[in-house]
């Protein structure tokens, strides 16, 4: 744990954006007089996944489809449905549990609670105010943030922002996602691929050197481009239909997209880090397609063995995804101190990004 008197929040609630902090680095702020900058680290993880395990032979008995094309097409071979009654935040405050478990912390020793998700359970309020009520806490704020299959990277960098700004000193970083809700079951080209469950992190402010050595998080990149909202949606919403409706998605159209922008985001976001591909230790990706993940594996030259895949067991999870690989690789003891991970996202939006970040 870090000597909090060792951390002064920059004065100007500065962002840490390039050049400014005189760090070098985008991911840090300049501490006037200690000779350090802020850096948002992690100090625990956590997941959740719900009892009940859906196998791909559960779809054959439906839909015309078979294990061989599910497996072949994209790597998944399980995914978790929640219970009826099991709800997003339900799952998340599950995850948020076993992070501070992790960490060995009270809840109340949050400032802030994130939640990526796009399947809330309510229109509002935000499923992380509901988080904070299940844990007790009626202290700091919460909110949702809504980047799909992006979600999480996007909710790492706000969380980020906050801390280098000094806004927050120790924040939870959820993804929490119930897609079974989302999906039509009578579709073979979506209803195979996804499952729910939620993944945590808990980000703290300690102070670094400004350098790519300080551990926590080095470097982000975030995109979007609306133009390309009608390969991947949900046909419903409170404004449209008043429903919630189910996703639809060109699935090779997005493939095309994922393959090529996941390598761009995770080389921009290795490079603002002051770093080089041959140094990464692990890629953690958005679970979405096995064979999405090799392609980008292979365009970064970073071999299978340093990439985390969950996929065959958690199906694509949304924003959950990357959290779930993240603590599931955790718990493995498959990241030691001072590793550098890149973990990388795309999704409906389309919204993409990285988050470059040493253990
Ligand atoms: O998390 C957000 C980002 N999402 C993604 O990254 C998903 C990106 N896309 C993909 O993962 C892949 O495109 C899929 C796994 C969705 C599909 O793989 P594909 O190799 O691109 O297959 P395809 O869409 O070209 O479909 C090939 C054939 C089609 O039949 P025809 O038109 O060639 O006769 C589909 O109708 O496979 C058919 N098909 C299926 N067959 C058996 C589609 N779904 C199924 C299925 N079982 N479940």
């Amino acid at each position: 744990m870090s000597d909090e008197a060792d951390i002064r929040a920059h004065p100007d609630g500065g962002s840490g954006s390039d050049g400014e902090s005189g760090s070098g680095l985008p991911g840090a702020a300049r501490t006037p007089g200690a000779g350090t900058v802020t850096r948002a680290v992690v100090v625990g993880t956590g997941h959740y996944l719900p009892e009940r395990v859906v196998t791909n032979a559960e779809f054959t008995e439906r839909l015309d489809t078979s294990h061989d094309w599910i497996v072949s097409r994209s790597g998944i071979e399980r995914r978790h449905f929640a219970a009826p009654g099991e709800a997003t935040s339900h799952m998340a405050a599950h995850a948020a549990r076993a992070a501070l478990g992790d960490a060995g912390l009270g809840a109340e020793s949050l400032d802030a609670i994130i939640v990526a998700t796009s399947t809330p359970d309510l229109t509002f309020p935000a499923v992380a105010t509901m988080v904070q009520a299940e844990l007790g806490l009626k202290t700091g704020f919460a909110f949702d943030v809504q980047a799909v299959c992006a979600g999480f990277i996007y909710a790492l960098a706000q969380a980020q922002a906050l801390i280098v700004a000094g806004t927050a000193r120790r924040i939870m970083v959820i993804g929490a996602e119930t897609f079974s809700r989302i999906l039509d079951h009578d579709d073979r080209g979506t209803a195979v691929l996804f499952g729910d469950g939620a993944g945590a992190l808990i980000l703290e402010a300690q102070p670094g050197q400004g350098g790519s050595a300080d551990r926590g998080i080095l470097a982000v990149d975030l995109n979007a481009d609306g133009s390309q909202r009608d390969i991947l949606y949900v046909d419903g919403g409170v404004a449209t239909t008043g429903s919630a409706g189910c996703l639809r998605m060109q699935g090779k159209e997005v493939f095309r997209h994922a393959v090529e922008k996941l390598a761009q985001t995770a080389q921009t976001a290795i490079a603002r880090a002051g770093l080089a591909p041959a140094q990464i230790d692990w890629v953690v990706p958005h679970q979405a397609n096995l064979r999405i993940i090799r392609a980008t594996a292979q365009k970064l030259g970073v071999p299978m063995e340093r990439v985390i895949t969950t996929v065959a067991d958690h199906g694509n999870t949304s924003a959950a995804s990357i959290p779930l690989a993240l603590s599931v690789a955790a718990r493995q003891g498959r990241f030691a101190p001072g590793q550098v991970i890149v973990a990388e996202a795309i999704g409906g939006g389309l919204a993409w990004g990285a988050v470059v970040l040493r253990w």
